[in-house]
């Protein structure tokens, strides 16, 4: 009787285990029912941009761009958290080349400036809802987008800027190698050695290997010409010195893409930001400490 009893306790045990098993799984087999719209935008030259939109787009909308190589969906962390749900209107889009938004073959489409219009062209559709504001949020080389953007359309408002772990200009690029020579060469085993390389330079503590094959495979959606956009230069010191808006500088104190020198170089060109530095944090602070990074977003946003 009592080995009956343990029997049973232990598979209902195992049933229980289970069941928080597949409760902690992080990804969803079929796209979640939680309100996203998602929808195309026309980018420079009609290239179609892939765009997901959710809570109220009265109410001040965060805009993420992502890191290279990272599609709208390493937003997920900030995607889910009720908090933001509840407070802002939150906007992600996949870049060309990237994801599911258009992959054009040739590449002379690709460039900052080109990554600069198709952001404008998500900024102009969500803008045109109504007067409110717009906060946008630069991870990596999701930063020379952004603010490649804002030079170039000094004509749309934009509220605040968020620069998460990336450059201001592009002599740290170089520093990444390897593997970045490995991403932009034709033979495949060269490309998915190299992102494989370069994806696991991002966090500080190694993620799981579920994590790391899921930002793989993200990244094995682009086209080469995409990869390729990794060698063009970009000095933005200048227009970020110029820049009025309230800013906020997310760094990583164990980056290993971005050196540590850099990121307070980044920071010092602009007198009224704000910087935050997470310990023991490497470059990807949205996926290694959800909890704080939603926070301070939030909190700085609430305040601008
Ligand atoms: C955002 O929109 C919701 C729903 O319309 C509203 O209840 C909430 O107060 C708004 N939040 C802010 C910060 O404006
Ligand atoms: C680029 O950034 C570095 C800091 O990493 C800085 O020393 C250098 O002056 C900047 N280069 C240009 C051309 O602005």
């Amino acid at each position: 009787m009592n080995l009956i009893k343990s029997i049973l306790i232990f598979i209902l045990a195992c049933l229980n285990v289970s069941a928080v098993i597949a409760v902690k799984v992080p990804f969803d087999v079929y796209p979640p029912n939680d309100g996203t719209k998602s929808y195309y935008v026309k980018g420079e030259n009609g290239v179609k941009i892939f765009v997901d939109e959710k809570g109220d787009p009265t109410n001040t909308t965060i805009l993420f761009s992502s890191a290279f190589l990272h599609s709208r969906t390493t937003w997920d962390p900030q995607w889910v958290d009720p908090e933001l749900n509840k407070k802002f209107h939150l906007v992600r889009y996949d870049y060309r080349g990237l994801g599911r938004s258009d992959k054009p073959d040739n590449e002379n489409s690709y460039s900052y400036d080109i990554n600069g219009e198709d952001l404008s062209a998500v900024i102009r559709k969500i803008s045109s809802k109504k007067k409110k504001k717009i906060v946008l949020v630069g991870w990596s080389l999701g930063i020379p987008i952004t603010l490649t953007f804002m030079k170039n359309h000094p004509d749309m408002k934009i509220d605040g800027f968020i620069a998460v772990c990336g450059p201001v200009n592009d002599t740290i690029i170089n520093l990444v190698d390897p593997p970045l020579s490995n991403i932009i060469k034709k033979s495949y085993d060269k490309v998915f050695l190299g992102i494989d390389e370069f994806m696991k330079l991002f966090p500080f503590k190694p993620f799981s290997d579920e994590l790391h094959a899921y930002l793989l495979g993200n990244a094995f959606t682009s086209t080469s010409g995409y990869r390729k956009t990794v060698t063009k230069p970009f000095n933005l010191d200048e227009f970020y010195s110029s820049l009025t808006i309230p800013t906020l500088h997310i760094i990583g104190e164990k980056d290993a893409l971005l050196i540590m020198e850099h990121s307070l170089y980044f920071a010092s060109l602009k007198k009224n930001s704000k910087t935050i530095i997470y310990k023991n944090i490497g470059h990807s602070p949205s996926w290694e400490n959800t909890k704080e990074f939603n926070k301070d977003m939030m909190k700085y946003v609430s305040n601008i």
